[in-house]
């Protein structure tokens, strides 16, 4: 499969513009409802358009994609669904290490795996090693069992097991999930939802945030053009002044 082949549209303009982009990937029932079928099935569309995503922010050179693809507050919805999505899930992680050296990205998975299946987590920890051995130049984080909150209280108390005793900034990023990439330059919420819903809490307070109407499976290489385009056109002053 070759899923980077090469780039199949222009805007060489939007190449290599920023360096990390994140995704709250919602409306993946919605999108089912309209089409009357079960909600599993947005999230196998959503599965697919994930990988169409990542596939044209490849091609646009930005080298870190995170995804929202499962947070702490999502085990409450019922459990066929929260099933449905463990399978998902594994079955896509599968299908990651089949294209390990397509992708020639580093994964990395956000969030605490313990509650995770241990078969699903083995193939996790698999994707990561392996990955980190062949390809550091980009990488994708996938947030599975991902809360913002639940990302500092567990850096909070990293740094303390390490003998902190009054903590810095820097000893908290130390700990986070994300303690390998930048802040992202810009976060997207699909679906019309204004909100973060428990997302990198600490690392967006400088995003740029871009919402927009299209539900999460329809999502395209089009679609992160336009993000993309939307983000140039802002002005980052980070508290100073232009
Ligand atoms: C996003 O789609 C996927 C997850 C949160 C796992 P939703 O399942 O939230 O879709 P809507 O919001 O119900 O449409
Ligand atoms: C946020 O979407 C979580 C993910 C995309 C994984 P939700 O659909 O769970 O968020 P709320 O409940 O609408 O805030
Ligand atoms: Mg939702």
């Amino acid at each position: 499969m070759a899923l980077f082949r090469k780039r199949e549209r222009g805007g060489e303009d939007l190449v290599g513009r920023l360096s990390h982009i994140a995704f709250i990937m919602d409306g993946n029932g919605r999108w089912a409802k309209r089409r009357g079928l079960a909600r599993s099935a947005g999230h196998a569309a959503g599965a697919e358009a994930c990988k169409r995503v990542i596939r044209r922010c490849r091609e646009l050179e930005i080298h870190t994609v995170t995804v929202y693809a499962f947070s702490t507050e999502n085990w409450s919805r019922p459990r066929e669904e929260v099933e449905a999505l463990m399978g998902l899930f594994d079955r896509y992680l599968d299908t990651l290490l089949a294209d390990l050296d397509e992708y020639r990205m580093r994964f990395v998975f956000l969030g605490d795996k313990t509650p995770l299946a241990p078969a699903l987590r083995e193939k996790m920890e698999r994707l990561e090693t392996l990955s980190a051995e062949r390809h550091t130049d980009y990488t994708l984080n996938l947030a599975i069992n991902y809360g913002g909150r639940d990302e500092l209280v567990h850096a909070a108390n990293a740094a303390i097991a390490a003998g902190k005793t009054v903590l810095t900034a820097e000893d908290i990023e130390k700990h986070l999930y994300t303690a390998a990439s930048p802040d992202p330059d810009l976060l997207v919420r699909t679906a019309g939802e204004m909100r973060l819903s428990n997302f990198l809490l600490w690392q967006a307070s400088y995003a740029e945030l871009w919402f927009t109407d299209r539900l999460w499976p329809d999502m395209d290489a089009a679609d992160v053009d336009e993000a993309v385009r939307v983000y140039l056109g802002r002005t980052r002053r980070f508290g100073g002044l232009k």
